[in-house]
């Protein structure tokens, strides 16, 4: 479908647009509903959006049929990426917070074909690797898609010491592929072992000390990497999850809910 921008705000009352795919919108309009299908990608010039989850999938009837707010959307942020993407019913209803708000609508093959894989490459890089691993499981589409976004990969060869014990904490590890170990100081034996889409380096970040082990890759391994400021942000979902592994003084821990 081709639609012309304008159409996007068929149904939602729009006073006012531009050529060129720019949208004025008035106060509390609805620019997407959750449930319907996906037309248009949205970034935010001026102004900002609310965003609303209704668990049951789609927006309903009555006072609290928009569900819950789970964020905002500033100027220079965008929406409506999920839909076009996956082909999936939109994810959440976004509503304007002010008159004038202003926004730019990019249709669904122009945004197929320009952006989908560069502005989101990284997401279309991780997402299938992310939806396995066992931590993030419980985390909806869009949290793991935010996740992609912020991640580096590192590869090292087997030997390296990725993580030393005593060092302060900056980033957070997803094991890709190959195998690592955890070692305690005056220990050779290792205290955990890791394998694809374990993870290891949260204790420093969640606790705000240093390494608490040495990380060793015993095979060549890809990790991808979340920074600080990514862990905090994002992983707030699953901290009470990590927070209840328990790792022993140089017994492995058994923890259902970490080794998937
Ligand atoms: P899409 O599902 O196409 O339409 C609704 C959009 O809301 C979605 O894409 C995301 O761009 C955006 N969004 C922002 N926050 C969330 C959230 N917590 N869950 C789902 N979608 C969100």
């Amino acid at each position: 479908m081709t639609a012309q921008p304008s159409q996007a705000f068929s149904t939602s009352n729009c006073n006012y647009h531009m050529p060129s795919n720019c949208l004025m919108l008035t106060y509390l309009q609805q620019v997407i509903t959750q449930g319907d299908q996906g037309d248009f990608f949205y970034v935010v010039e001026k102004g900002s959006f609310d965003v609303y989850v209704n668990p049951s999938g789609a927006l309903q009837p009555g006072p609290d049929g928009l569900g819950k707010q789970v964020g905002t959307i500033q100027s220079g942020g965008s929406f409506g990426e999920l839909a076009l993407m996956y082909g999936s019913p939109r994810a959440a209803t976004i509503i304007s917070t002010e008159a004038g708000c202003t926004l730019w609508a990019l249709d669904r093959i122009t945004f197929r074909r320009i952006l989908m894989d560069s502005t989101f490459q990284r997401r279309r890089l991780y997402e299938s690797f992310l939806e396995e691993v066992p931590i993030l499981s419980t985390l909806t589409k869009y949290e793991r898609s935010k996740i992609a976004d912020a991640l580096d990969t590192q590869k090292f060869p087997a030997g390296t010491t990725i993580i030393k014990e005593g060092d302060a904490g900056e980033a957070f590890y997803l094991l890709e592929s190959g195998e690592a170990e955890a070692f305690k100081s005056g220990s050779q034996n290792p205290v955990r072992s890791y394998k694809k889409g374990d993870y290891f380096g949260e204790l420093a970040l969640l606790n705000d000390a240093p390494r608490a082990a040495s990380v060793v890759s015993k095979t060549e391994v890809k990790v991808a990497t979340l920074g600080k400021d990514g862990f905090q942000r994002l992983l707030g979902p699953v901290e009470s999850i990590m927070r209840r592994t328990t790792y022993d003084e140089g017994v492995e821990a058994v923890d259902p809910l970490h080794q998937g």
